[in-house]
């Protein structure tokens, strides 16, 4: 039995746009880490794509997933934007801070990233919550016990 396999989490895809290049990642380590102001953290795999662009970029969306979500958070969570449009695949609209924010997300959290550090093999991403919207009464696509659930 695996402890940390005990750890739930929701699903989500971490979005970036990057002066118009768009990409989003599959990310299950993600949490909230302050009330007041709003902020969340997400932890990425250093050799990611998306680890790049988010050095880069000055904001991200979190795009929390509802339960029927299943498919596009294993397409999002296997291909990669170095070498793949993942955008191309499913429909998505732009939030008002112009983040992609794809089909299947239940509601987004828009962030100014406000800090980064390494944590091992991957690099947390601080991000202030500026703007956020519930677009489905849906429950949440969980991820624990290494699966989704
Ligand atoms: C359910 C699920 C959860 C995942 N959670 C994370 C995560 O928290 N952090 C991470 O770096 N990668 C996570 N991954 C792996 C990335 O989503 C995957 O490597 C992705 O293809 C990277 O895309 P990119 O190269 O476009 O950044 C997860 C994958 C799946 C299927």
């Amino acid at each position: 039995m695996d402890a940390l396999g005990k750890l739930y989490t929701s699903t989500t895809i971490v979005t970036v746009n990057l002066d118009g290049k768009l990409n989003g990642i599959t990310v299950a380590w993600v949490t909230r880490v302050s009330w007041q102001p709003p902020m969340v953290a997400v932890s990425i795999g250093k050799t990611r794509y998306s680890r790049e662009l988010l050095d880069k970029a000055d904001s991200f969306a979190v795009c929390i997933l509802g339960k029927g979500a299943r498919e596009i958070a294993e397409y999002f969570g296997t291909v990669s934007g170095r070498t793949t449009d993942k955008f191309k695949k499913y429909p998505y609209m732009m939030s008002e801070g112009n983040l992609p924010v794809p089909e299947g997300t239940i509601a987004y959290l828009e962030c100014e990233k406000t800090g980064s550090f390494e944590a091992g093999d991957h690099r947390v991403y601080v991000g202030t919550i500026r703007r956020q919207k519930v677009l489905k009464d849906e429950e949440p696509l969980i991820f624990g016990e290494h699966k989704l659930k």
